[in-house]
C-alpha cells in the first residue's frame, strides 16, 4: 500500500469543520483591520529564501525542499511566507498603492524537519504582513490582531513573549560582544554553531542543540544593548500594547529562527503543547524588501501554525472544537414514490439553508432511522403514500424523542425545526 510521506497529514472529513472555523476566524479578523488576502505560488526561485530567510539559518541550510525543474532551475517549495510576499510586493509595485499595503495569507509551508507533534513537513501558517509603515503603532496593531484572533479561537492558556533584537546598527555592536562570549566555548560548540560564530553569531541563541542553547542561557542580551532609536521604538510599542491591555512578558531569548528580522519579535506560546509550544511568531524586518531589490520599505508580521492550533483547540475544547455540521432533518421514506417526493423536499428545503438528509443507498426504513441517529440528525419525518396524501407528517425530535404532526411543506417544517 502507498502511504502519505513522513510528516505530512491528511485533514479527514471529521476535522474539516475545525480547520474551517480558524480560516473563517482568521479572515475574519482581517477584514476587521483592513488586510487582504493574496494568493501566491507554492514554489518559488531558491535564491529568494537563500537572499530572504538567510543562509544561516536553519531553515535553508537543512530544511528546505529544494529541487531543479525540468529547464535546469533551482526550485523550492515554500517554507514561509514573508519572503515570497516581499517578492510579491515588490514585483507587483504594490508600494505604489497609499501605505501601508496590509497583506494576509494562508499557505502550505514545507520544511525537511524531524516530525513530530507539533512539527511537521508539510505544515499550514495564516499569516499577515505589512509593508511601507516603520511607526511602532504598527507593532502594537499587527501584534493586537494575532492578540485577537488567539481570543476569538477561544484558546486558553497562551502567554505573548516579545523581545527586542535591535537594527544593523547595534547589531554590529552586539554581535562583536556574543562573539567575544562563544569563543570562550568554541570546543563545545556544535559544527553548525562554529560556522555561524563567524558569520551571524545571534543564530547560535536559536540552536536547537542541549549544550548549545545551555552555553547559550548566559550569553549578552541584544535587549540590553539597542541604540536610542531601538529603545524607544520598543518602549513605544510595550506602551501602545500596555494602553490596549494585551499583556506581554518581555523574554530577551526570543531571537526568532529566521534572519530578517529587526527590532521586535514575538511569539504566542501556549502552555499545553509541550516542545513545540510556539503557535504564532513574527517581528519586524526593516531590509528585506531592499534586499530583495525593491527600494528601502519596512515590514512586519506573523504567522501562526495552523495544526498547532489544531492540536491546543482539541485539547482544551476536545474533539467537537470548531462546532459540527450535523442535518438540521432526515427525511426517511417509504417506496420509491415517497423517496422522490423526501428528495425534491430536501432540495427546496437546501435552498431555504436547512440542512437535511436522506439514504441514498437502498436502506429499509428501521436502517434508515438508524442512520439518521448515526448522522446525529435534530429532527426526522418519515413519509410514505399516506403522508403525502394527507400532506401531514410526525417530526420528531431527535434528542427527546418527542414528536408533533406537521404539514408537509416547507414552511411549516422550517417553523418547526426553528422553534
Ligand atoms: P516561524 O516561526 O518559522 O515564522 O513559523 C511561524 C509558525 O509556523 C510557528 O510559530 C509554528 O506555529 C508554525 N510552524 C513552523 N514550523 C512548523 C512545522 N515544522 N510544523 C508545524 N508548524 C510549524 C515564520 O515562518 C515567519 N515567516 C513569520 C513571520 C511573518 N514573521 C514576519 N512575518
Amino acid at each position: 500500500m502507498i502511504t502519505k510521506p513522513r510528516g505530512t497529514e491528511d485533514v479527514l472529513p471529521k476535522d474539516s469543520k475545525l480547520w474551517q472555523y480558524i480560516e473563517n476566524t482568521a479572515r475574519d479578523v482581517c477584514d476587521l483591520f483592513g488586510y487582504k488576502e493574496i494568493r501566491t505560488p507554492v514554489f518559488e526561485h531558491t535564491e529568494l529564501f537563500q537572499r530572504g530567510v538567510g543562509d544561516t539559518t536553519d531553515v535553508v541550510q537543512k530544511e528546505m525542499y529544494t529541487f531543479e525543474d525540468k529547464g535546469g532551475r533551482s526550485i523550492t517549495l515554500k517554507p514561509e511566507g514573508t519572503a515570497t510576499l516581499a517578492r510579491s510586493y515588490i514585483e507587483n509595485s504594490l508600494y505604489a498603492n497609499p501605505q501601508p499595503t496590509k497583506l494576509c495569507y494562508i499557505i502550505p509551508c514545507f520544511r525537511y524537519e524531524k516530525p513530530q507533534s507539533g512539527r511537521l513537513r508539510e505544515f499550514h501558517q495564516f499569516g499577515i504582513e505589512c509593508f511601507g509603515a516603520s511607526s511602532p503603532s504598527t507593532d502594537a496593531e499587527v501584534i493586537s490582531l494575532a492578540s485577537m484572533f488567539l481570543q476569538k479561537l477561544g484558546l486558553t492558556g497562551i502567554s505573548l513573549q516579545l523581545n527586542s533584537i535591535g537594527c544593523p546598527v547595534c547589531k554590529k555592536d552586539y554581535n562583536e560582544k556574543l562573539r567575544a562570549y562563544f569563543e570562550d566555548y568554541k570546543s563545545e560548540l556544535c559544527p553548525t554553531c562554529l560556522e555561524r560564530l563567524e558569520k551571524n553569531p545571534m543564530r547560535i541563541i536559536d540552536c536547537k542543540s542541549e549544550i548549545c542553547s545551555r552555553i547559550a542561557e548566559k550569553a549578552p542580551k541584544m535587549v540590553d544593548h539597542l541604540c536610542a532609536e531601538c529603545h524607544d521604538h520598543f518602549e513605544e510599542t510595550k506602551e501602545r500594547l500596555d494602553n490596549m491591555g494585551i499583556e506581554y512578558t518581555v523574554n530577551p531569548d526570543i531571537v526568532r529562527g529566521l534572519d530578517y528580522y529587526t527590532k521586535t519579535v514575538f511569539e504566542f506560546v501556549s502552555d499545553c503543547l509541550g516542545a513545540q509550544s510556539t503557535v504564532c511568531g513574527g517581528g519586524r524586518y526593516s531590509g528585506l524588501i531592499e534586499q530583495l531589490g525593491g527600494k528601502p520599505a519596512d515590514g512586519i508580521g506573523f504567522a501562526a501554525g495552523l495544526e498547532r492550533l489544531i492540536l491546543v483547540l482539541k485539547a482544551q475544547q476536545g474533539e467537537q472544537a470548531g462546532g459540527d455540521n450535523t442535518p438540521d432533518l432526515f427525511v426517511a421514506a417509504m417506496g420509491n414514490d415517497a423517496d422522490k417526493t423526501a428528495q425534491k423536499l430536501i432540495f427546496d428545503l437546501r435552498k431555504e439553508g436547512v440542512h437535511a438528509q436522506q439514504d441514498l443507498c437502498g436502506r429499509s426504513l428501521k436502517a434508515q432511522m438508524k442512520y439518521a441517529d448515526k448522522l446525529s440528525a435534530k429532527y426526522s419525518i418519515v413519509i410514505g403514500d399516506d403522508e403525502i396524501a394527507a400532506g401531514k407528517c410526525n417530526i420528531k425530535n431527535m434528542s427527546n424523542g418527542e414528536t408533533a404532526e406537521v404539514e408537509l411543506s416547507v414552511d411549516s417544517l422550517i417553523a418547526k425545526i426553528k422553534e
